[in-house]
């Protein structure tokens, strides 16, 4: 049978769901950096069971073909895979090769994230990202993954968010390896990453040519504060440059898609000296009178944000796919407007001729959101942090009848 197709203004064969990372939701990945910094109290929060989907995924998987979904984004956990350097688990292979299957039995493409944010403990002991060898030792993992189910598997995503990794780490340091201010090294592992990301590339499309192969990147919209102080506007051509332009030279041509996570923009203010006058200083509230409201994590939300960038990453000519874009909240119907808002944007990028593949939302449950724990609420479905037990929002019922096409709302007119 095959899997239900959107109507109204997304092209055919679009692709709907939502996605996961394995940290944020499968519980007890002992074996990885942010495990052992949330045990040595580095971070202020645990993930513990986190959403225990590692064992219930199936039920998970169940709500998603319920909706009509027929795509599901999910990472591999490299520590499950190889816990010890040059020790391959095969429980964890085959607990990866099972999820597939149960994708594929509900008539739901899988997209597999190789590396997202969290790195095995023995690999970062090692240097992590600035051993000499990273990637090559990243590319080991990525042939032995793609060795083993490989066959069932049409999209994959390398890397998730290599600038977001290098500035949460390197720069602000509240992510493991915690370096702050290390502008070198962030430099470093941003080369590493790349590196990694086309070796992994080379590595997947020699072994399974058919395979669509890309990596997600962050697409922060970055727009000066006063577009009439030619110091912003400068400040935000080299701060994009910096954020959106440069991982792109990094990586060559060696993706089939790019994958965009769209959250927010960036209003950028030129300080007057030294960093702040080149790079420029984000914006608040209080300077910036005309932005919209904030999430629960204080991003804008800025719908308008998300056509732009599609527009400016159309230009380079591989299909786009939007691999994350969501909202924390605690309002649902603020989740409902946001999705209608943001899928309006979608459908008239695709009205305008830009090559979409899909529409992934940011996320499935409520989950671990890094250093910021369980605070911020993500899901289309609850999780009681007690129980676990799960309780589906009305969004994630808005979002199902997008997906199906029996609604006039989210851009399906
Ligand atoms: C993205 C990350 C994802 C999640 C969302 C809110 O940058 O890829 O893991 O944290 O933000």
């Amino acid at each position: 049978m095959p899997a239900p197709g959107p109507t109204g203004k997304f092209p055919q064969g679009f692709l709907w769901g939502v996605a996961t990372a394995a940290h944020q939701v499968e519980g007890g990945n002992r074996h990885n950096d942010w495990w052992e910094a949330e045990q040595r109290g580095k971070v202020p929060y645990r993930s513990g069971d986190a959403c225990d989907h590692y064992r219930l995924y199936e039920a998970d998987f169940d709500l998603l073909q319920a909706w009509g979904h027929n795509c599901h984004r999910f990472s591999i956990e490299w520590s499950r895979v190889e816990p010890e350097e040059g020790q391959w688990d095969s429980d964890a292979i085959e607990h990866y090769r099972q999820v597939i299957r149960a994708l594929r039995i509900r008539n739901i493409e899988p997209v597999v994230t190789l590396h997202h944010f969290s790195n095995p403990a023995w690999f970062s002991r090692g240097g992590g990202w600035l051993r000499s060898d990273a990637a090559r030792v990243f590319e080991r993992y990525v042939v032995r993954v793609v060795e083993a189910f490989g066959s069932e598997v049409r999209f994959w995503i390398t890397i998730n968010e290599p600038t977001v990794y290098v500035l949460q780490g390197y720069v602000n340091g509240i992510w493991p390896p915690f370096e702050q201010g290390k502008r070198l090294k962030a430099a470093r592992v941003l080369v590493a990453l790349t590196t990694a990301h086309r070796k992994a590339y080379r590595a997947i499309k020699s072994r399974r040519p058919h395979a669509m192969v890309g990596f997600a990147h962050n697409a922060l919209q970055v727009e000066p504060c006063n577009a009439g102080r030619a110091t912003d506007r400068v400040a935000a051509r080299l701060r994009s440059y910096l954020l959106n332009g440069l991982i792109f030279r990094l990586i060559g041509a060696s993706f089939d898609f790019i994958g965009l996570n769209y959250y927010t923009r960036c209003c950028v203010r030129a300080g007057r000296r030294g960093m702040s006058l080149v790079l420029g200083r984000a914006c608040t509230t209080e300077h910036h009178r005309h932005q919209g409201a904030k999430n629960a994590v204080g991003w804008e939300i800025y719908p308008r944000g998300l056509g732009i960038v599609l527009a400016e990453f159309a230009r380079i000519g591989v299909p786009l796919f939007i691999t994350e874009n969501g909202v924390a909240t605690d309002d649902d119907r603020l989740r409902c407007s946001f999705l209608d808002d943001h899928l309006q944007q979608v459908a008239s990028a695709a009205h305008d001729g830009i090559k979409l593949l899909g529409y992934l939302h940011w996320t499935l449950m409520d989950n671990f959101e890094w250093h910021l724990g369980t605070g911020p609420r993500f899901g289309l479905v609850a999780v009681d942090p007690q129980t676990g037990a799960r309780k589906s929002r009305p969004s994630a019922e808005l979002f199902a009848r997008i997906c199906r096409g029996d609604t006039t709302r989210g851009g399906n007119r």
